[in-house]
């Protein structure tokens, strides 16, 4: 367990490069098992999530060679449909891993993935999804045991565009028998990556992205090679970084499209950006507006990006307004900014934050509870008067490659300790 020491006060400047996307690469990596053979991933993100997923492909009979950003994964010897508790409690998303091991095997047994610091997160859409399809699944000692003699494709209908299930349900219907129909899918820009990678692969998708989306059957899949697309959620972060400490950066590898809903928020708080090509500049005002917003499946404002907005609207001039909608218990930084001197008052069953800006922070030692809190704190911290120490580190890394590196290239005070 590291954790990152944090002397605040420096004002981010210059030009980074963004990694490619966590929430891309883990669905792709579980179609690489879809067909029996060799694919290979281009711009994958070196973090922890990558590697537990790697370590799902191995459990399960496939060959991973993983050199600088490229991972290549030849499933041809893979043999085995059931995932391990453990890897399955060190990543909730190893439930993605259902849908293409019931494609290619016919069978998948995996353990229940409980509750989350987030919430309750339960799993319902996706197996109804896989249902309609024909899988039967049942629940037996905490573990999912799925079987299907034969995949049918299903017009199914999701009550919440659920990212996950989305794609689970795409993974299992590329190789089904007919057309699968999903309705209030969801359109975010991951969902349009995997698809790009499975019609290479030979799937016949159309319309992902949008709310309906129609995947036709094919009888089998080949080989190909796939550029993961940039993170959109570490683009935001480094720029919500930036905009909390009067900074001027340009991020490159970044899709302005994907993230337009953040630039948006940005620009309201008084940031002027401008963007070319695959470059996004950031110019931060010398003090921050405060803002309403409210989180909402893409397009709306990600959730992801919910803790470290709340941690910048913490030094803007005025009273702001954040309201979580996609996860019930997505707060636990908010209490540890509060140790850091932000006053923040929690309504509405804790999902709306009601924000007075304070004209400083103050270093602390504060305690990271999930993936993006964590990354919350790290950006209050630059912004702070004095040391903060944000630990542990476990789980900033399943998310960001080498956050404390790419921070300090910004001209940041910042490091790792273990
Ligand atoms: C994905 C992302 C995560 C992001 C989230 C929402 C990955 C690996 N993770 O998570 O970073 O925060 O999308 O953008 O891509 N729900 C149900 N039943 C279900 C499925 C979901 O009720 O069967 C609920 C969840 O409890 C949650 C909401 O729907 O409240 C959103 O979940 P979902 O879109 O499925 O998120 P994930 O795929 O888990």
């Amino acid at each position: 367990m590291g954790e990152y020491h944090i002397i605040g006060g420096r004002r981010l400047s210059g030009e980074l490069a963004v990694h490619g996307s966590k929430n891309a690469i883990l669905p792709i990596l579980a179609a690489c098992v879809l067909n029996a053979g060799e694919n290979c991933l281009t711009n994958c993100p070196n973090i922890s999530d990558t590697r537990y997923t790697i370590d799902i492909l191995k459990e399960i009979g496939c060959t991973v060679k993983h050199e600088g950003d490229t991972i290549t994964v030849n499933s041809a010897m893979a043999n085995e449909f059931e995932i391990s508790e453990k890897l399955v409690r060190k990543m909730r998303s190893s439930i993605i891993f259902l849908g293409s091991l019931l494609a290619r095997f016919g069978a998948a047994k995996i353990s229940y993935p409980g509750g989350c610091v987030l919430g309750l997160r339960p799993i319902d859409q996706h197996l109804k999804g896989l249902r309609q399809l024909g899988a039967q699944i049942e629940d037996e000692d905490g573990f999912l045991n799925c079987t299907a003699k034969r995949l049918v494709g299903a017009d199914i209908s999701l009550d919440f565009p659920s990212v996950g299930a989305t794609e689970n349900i795409m993974l299992a219907a590329t190789l089904a028998d007919g057309t699968t129909t999903i309705t209030n899918a969801a359109r975010e820009p991951e969902i349009v990556d995997l698809a790009m990678f499975l019609n290479s692969k030979g799937a016949d998708i159309t319309d992902a992205g949008e709310a309906t989306i129609k995947i036709r059957g094919v009888a089998k899949l080949h080989d190909a090679e796939h550029r993961i697309m940039p993170d959109r959620i570490v683009a935001g972060t480094y720029l919500t970084a930036a905009a909390m400490t009067k900074g001027d950066i340009t991020l490159i590898n970044v899709s302005s499209d994907n993230i337009s809903p953040v630039i948006a928020k940005l620009t309201e708080a008084g940031c002027i950006i401008s963007t070319k090509g695959n470059h996004i500049h950031l110019v931060a005002p010398p003090k921050l507006r405060a803002i309403q917003l409210k989180t909402a499946p893409h397009p709306g404002f990600p959730t992801d990006l919910q803790p470290q907005f709340t941690a910048m609207l913490s030094v803007a001039d005025g009273i702001s307004i954040v309201e979580e909608t996609v996860f019930e218990a997505r707060n636990k930084h908010i209490y540890e900014l509060s140790r850091m001197g932000a006053n923040i008052l929690q309504v509405n069953n804790n999902r709306t934050s009601i924000i007075e800006g304070m004209p400083h922070l103050t270093g602390n030692n504060v305690i990271s509870h999930d993936l993006r809190g964590g990354a919350a704190l790290i950006l209050a911290g630059l912004a702070a008067d004095g040391k903060t120490i944000v630990s542990p580190s476990d789980h900033v890394v399943r998310g960001y490659e080498s956050i404390e590196v790419d921070l300090r290239s910004l001209g940041a005070n910042i490091v790792y300790a273990n």
